[in-house]
């Protein structure tokens, strides 16, 4: 498949990356909301095919030692080709020194341990949303 990845984000479609985040059933706001949390991020990965935006992902890190991906998803139609992988790959290429921590959404685990990604003993949040996110499964 010809992919293209944007490591910028001009010309993002930022409702398209809500609708893809909402078929994601990941946490998803208006495409404004979208646009400054990734154009704030130190990191940002977009794929597209022939001009379609479908999938993408995110870094905040201080460049150097310690690095937090958020945001990774794939239109449905594009799952199991080997996507989601290429976008973590390129997050951690670009910012090869950090560690990197994440929280996967419940039932995504695998797909992290597939890329080394252990789970993490000691993990804390402080969530704006606690009692969503407890309900979701991510914390106890
Ligand atoms: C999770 C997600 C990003 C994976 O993207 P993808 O392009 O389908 O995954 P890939 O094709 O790159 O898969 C890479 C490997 O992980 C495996 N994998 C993918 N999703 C998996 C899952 N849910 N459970 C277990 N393994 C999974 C694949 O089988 C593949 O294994 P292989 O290397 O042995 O062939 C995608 O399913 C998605 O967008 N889901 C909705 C949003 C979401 O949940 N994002 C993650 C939030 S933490």
């Amino acid at each position: 498949m010809d992919l293209k990845i944007q490591y910028n984000c001009n010309n993002i479609n930022w409702d398209l990356v809500s609708e893809i985040l909402k078929k994601g059933e990941m946490a998803y706001f208006s495409g404004e909301v979208h646009k400054k949390a990734f154009e704030n991020s130190h990191t940002v990965v977009f794929v597209f095919h022939e001009d379609k935006l479908i999938g993408f992902g995110r870094a905040i890190s201080d460049g150097v030692y310690q690095a937090v991906i958020y945001d990774v998803a794939v239109l449905p139609e594009y799952h199991g080709k080997g996507i989601g992988k290429e976008i973590v790959n390129n997050i951690i290429k670009c910012i090869p020194t950090c560690n990197f921590i994440l929280y996967a959404s419940p039932g995504k685990e695998a797909f992290y341990e597939k890329l080394n990604f252990k789970k993490m003993k000691t993990a804390m949040g402080l969530f704006i949303n606690a009692e969503k996110v407890r309900d979701k499964g991510i914390t106890e």
